[in-house]
């Protein structure tokens, strides 16, 4: 563990450049245990790109990632960096699930074989045992009577469930989704978000969601804005009553967001 509080995902300084361009310019923030937050901003401002370092499918060129106190795809010693090797990194990686905004599901598998996939793979579950748990997760997404579907033969909805499924498959303890309504209808994507919002609040999975959707967004425990590869607004849901409380970055005290 390092010092990095109790937050499950803290940012400090992170820059990330491609070529001559700076995508991300120094982001710092923290998203609490169980908390479900919404990244938005302008195309191109760098949401999937930190998504991606969050992961460790990009890396970063500073700053620190931290999930749940570990540094994803590196050991720190003597605070230094070292990256971990490709084994290592995919083992840290299952920690952290993934929702992708073109579903990626395996085509030649079935909603079932999709959603058993990963927990036979990497955590070595029997047979009988992932599909028993893929079957148990499709039912809480409402796909029970299309277990044995492929992916082609899914509405884009259907897709999305599945592969919001297998997500979970893992049991991560956080989930990151990069705009997993973005290819739906409003009603469809509307679904999808609330499944999103009742798995959280049934498994505490903290939620990283990127969305272009501000109605949706505005279900979220909280808002964060990106602009040029930095955070430009923070804005917390108040509880019920209390309205939203809003500020703006940079300045803003992030580290003093309280825990849900
Ligand atoms: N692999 C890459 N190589 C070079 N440039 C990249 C790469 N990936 C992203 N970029 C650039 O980085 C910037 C941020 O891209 P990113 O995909 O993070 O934006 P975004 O906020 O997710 O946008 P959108 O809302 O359109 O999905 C863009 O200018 C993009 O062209
Ligand atoms: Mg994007």
């Amino acid at each position: 563990m390092s010092g990095a509080s109790t937050a499950m995902l803290r940012a400090e300084a992170v820059r990330k450049r491609y070529g001559h361009l700076d995508v991300l310019n120094g982001i710092d923030l923290e998203v609490w245990p169980g908390q479900v937050m919404c990244l938005l901003g302008p195309s191109g401002s760098g949401k999937s790109t930190f998504l991606r370092c969050v992961n460790h499918l990009e890396k970063i060129d500073s700053g620190r990632l931290y999930v749940d106190g570990h540094t994803i795809g590196y050991r720190e010693q003597r605070g230094k960096l070292h990256e971990l090797r490709e084994r290592e990194i995919c083992r840290k990686r299952a920690e952290i699930g993934m929702v992708f905004q073109r579903f990626n599901l395996f085509p030649h598998m079935t909603a079932l074989q999709n959603v058993g996939e990963a927990p036979r793979r990497v955590r070595r579950e029997s047979a009988d045992r992932a599909a028993a748990q893929a079957k148990e997760l499709l039912e809480q997404v409402g796909l029970g009577a299309k277990l044995h579907r492929y992916p082609a033969q899914l509405s884009g909805g259907e897709q999305q469930r599945v592969a919001i499924a297998r997500a979970f498959s893992n049991d991560p303890a956080i989930l990151l989704a990069d705009e997993p309504t973005g290819n739906l209808d409003s009603r469809n994507g509307g679904h999808v978000f609330e499944l999103l919002l009742k798995l959280n609040r049934e498994r505490a999975t903290t939620l990283l969601l990127v969305t272009h959707d501000h109605h949706l967004a505005g279900l979220a425990d909280r808002k964060i804005s990106l602009r040029d590869g930095r955070v430009v607004e923070d804005r917390e849901r108040g509880r019920v009553g209390e309205g939203e409380t809003e500020s703006e970055a940079p300045g803003l005290p992030l580290s003093t967001s309280l825990p849900h």
